[in-house]
Formats: C-alpha cells, structure tokens, sequence
C-alpha cells in the first residue's frame, strides 16, 4: 500500500511526528502541504494529514488543501492526526479543524502530542504563552500513538 504523509507545521513538531510515522511505517512518502504546489493523489492509496493547533485553529494550508481536495480525497484510506498543546481538547480540535467529510471519511485519527521551544517562537506567540504562564520549552511526542496509529491505517481490520 503506497502512503502519502502530507503536513502543515509553523514550528516543526508535526513535521517531526510526520517523520516518525514514516519511520513506523516503513514506507511513505512526506510532504509539508504549504511547500506543495501540486500534489499526485492518484499515485497513493492512503493519505495522512497532520496539522498542529495555533489559537484554537488547524494550519491554514492544511485546511484550504483538504477542501481543495476533498472528492480525491474520500476515495482514499485517510489518516488525520493533530499535535496542541490541550490534550483534552485535542479530538475535538481535530474533529471541528478538519472537513467533516474528512473526518466521517477516517479509519484513524488520533493525537500525536505536542512540542514548543520558546525561543523559536515569534514576538506574538511569545506574549502569549508569558500570559498563559508558559515560560519554559515543553514536549510530550507519544510514539506508542503514533505506532498504533501506523499499524491501524495499514491494517485490514477498522
Ligand atoms: C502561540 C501558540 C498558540 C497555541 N495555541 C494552541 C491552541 O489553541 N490549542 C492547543 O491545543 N495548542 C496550542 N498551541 C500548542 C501547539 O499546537 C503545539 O506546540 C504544537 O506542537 C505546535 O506544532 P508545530 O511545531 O508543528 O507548529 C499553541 C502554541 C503556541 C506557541
């Protein structure tokens, strides 16, 4: 089964959990979405799609691709994995983030974890995480979900 990873990432944590999912599966091709100008769905008989989560909000590239793509898309196995900072938040994050077709359409979606260092953020997202109280680089990348998650996409059984 040919896999297509295709991302969106400000600050690289899902680009990393795009990667380690590659790795989980063994083979599959990665993509960042905003570096794409056209992208060969015909070629893939899955597709992942991760975004990260700023301000209540899925990446924008990721979005506008998934509506510019969304018949090519539901014809495929799809995968949707979000990384935020809200665990509690994040299925719902996924599930209003993404198109609800897309979102019908998956056989797995699922949490990856999230990542930040302060001194990759801008000035904004600076201000904000000191207002949250957020003064340290944080992480929490979770293999085991990401490991499952690449034997659940690829497995026969939903
Ligand atoms: C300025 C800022 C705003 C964020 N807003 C949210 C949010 O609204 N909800 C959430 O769950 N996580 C939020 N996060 C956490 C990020 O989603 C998390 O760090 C993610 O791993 C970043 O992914 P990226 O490195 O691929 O861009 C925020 C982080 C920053 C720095």
């Amino acid at each position: 089964m040919k896999v297509l990873i295709l991302y969106g990432s400000k600050h690289g944590c899902t680009a990393k959990c795009a990667y380690l999912l590659r790795d989980k599966l063994g083979n599959a091709d990665v993509m960042d979405v905003s570096q794409s100008t056209s992208v060969a769905l015909d070629d893939y008989d899955a597709v992942v799609v991760g975004t990260p989560v700023y301000v209540g909000q899925i990446n924008k590239a990721v979005s506008r691709f998934c509506n510019a793509n969304l018949t090519a898309l539901q014809e495929k196995r799809i995968g949707l994995f979000v990384c935020c900072g809200l665990p509690e938040k994040a299925m719902e994050q996924l599930e209003t983030g993404f198109p609800r077709e897309l979102v019908q359409a998956a056989r797995v979606k699922a949490y990856f974890g999230y990542q930040y260092e302060i001194n990759r953020l801008n000035f904004f997202e600076k201000a904000l995480m000191r207002l949250l109280g957020k003064h340290r680089d944080e992480g929490d990348i979770r293999h085991a979900v990401i490991e499952d998650f690449a034997r659940s996409l690829t497995g026969s059984c939903h």
